[in-house]
């Protein structure tokens, strides 16, 4: 069957119709997996029914698998695989409760941050729980020419321990801390600002906004000003797509060039998923 691609939004996003993949061994529907994430940056691809080794095999065409630093939540038959849930066992919850209710780009805090993830629905909510997703190309492409010389050079600060600290510690949210070492295993990372996307040589503006904790030279109170344009600016409507999740969706995000973040759904229902993340370049 020839597969098909069809935009879901006008801000970014295609639909991937008539794929399968338990078959990641075909290279046509590899390509034009491929092609559809590099051209529409988010890639929904509905029905699919895939064990976690699938799920690992097929994201592993795109490059190398990532091992979240939050282990105690890999599945362990398959260490690739992150289990985002709100289920409990006894009392003790069997993924990451939240994967990020403020918008940002996954594992920017690393060195080699993440080259997109594939987030599989298991369980969802008869309401809520969606996902959106935000274009950072277009938000680069049109921002004025005078803040695009302002920033021209400058790099942000991506911090996994500080956004834990800062933003959890406090809150109702349960979100565990990390261990010691843990901790060793995500120390600050630089990055530039504006990233040149290796495959499609497109400018975007790399923000992550939950994850940066300040502007390389710049002093806090002006880099806070100036982070909070630049991300106001990048998660306009415009820009967004909100995916609604249907059982058994997978989508398939590229974080060199999109946000992402999970709107509240009612506790009382269980919204479980699988996520695969795919290691990529350093950011340029
Ligand atoms: C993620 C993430 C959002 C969601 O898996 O990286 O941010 O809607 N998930 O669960
Ligand atoms: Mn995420």
């Amino acid at each position: 069957m020839a597969i098909e691609v069809r935009p879901v939004s006008s801000a970014l996003g295609a639909e991937v119709i008539g794929a399968d993949l338990t078959r990641p061994d075909d290279d046509e529907q590899f390509q034009t997996i491929h092609q559809a994430l590099l051209d529409h940056n988010v890639v929904v691809i509905r029905d699919q029914d895939i064990s976690p080794a699938d799920h690992a095999t097929f994201s592993a065409r795109f490059g190398e698998l990532e091992l979240h630093v939050l282990n105690q939540f890999l599945l362990p038959e398959q260490p690739e695989v992150l289990v985002l849930s709100n289920k409990r066992v006894n009392g003790v919850p069997v993924g990451l409760q939240d994967a990020g209710r403020e918008w940002h780009s996954d594992l920017s805090y690393m060195r080699l941050p993440s080259l997109g993830s594939l987030l599989y629905a298991l369980e969802i909510p008869p309401t809520g729980g969606d996902t959106l997703y935000a274009n950072l190309y277009s938000a680069y492409d049109t921002l004025s020419p005078e803040t695009k010389e302002r920033i021209d050079g400058l790099c942000l600060r991506h911090s996994y321990a500080d956004f834990i600290n800062r933003r959890f510690q406090e809150s109702a949210m349960e979100r565990p801390t990390l261990t010691a070492e843990q901790a060793a295993k995500v120390p600050t990372a630089i990055h530039p600002l504006v990233r040149t996307h290796p495959d499609t040589g497109r400018k975007a503006l790399y923000v992550s906004p939950s994850l940066v904790a300040g502007i390389e030279g710049v002093e806090d109170a002006e880099g806070e000003a100036l982070l909070q344009e630049l991300n106001d600016h990048a998660t306009q409507p415009q820009f967004v797509y909100r995916h609604v999740w249907r059982l058994h969706d997978i989508v398939f995000w590229d974080n060199r060039c999109t946000l992402h973040q999970a709107t509240a759904f009612d506790p009382k229902y269980t919204r479980h998923m699988h996520r695969t993340t795919i290691r990529g370049d350093l950011p340029v």
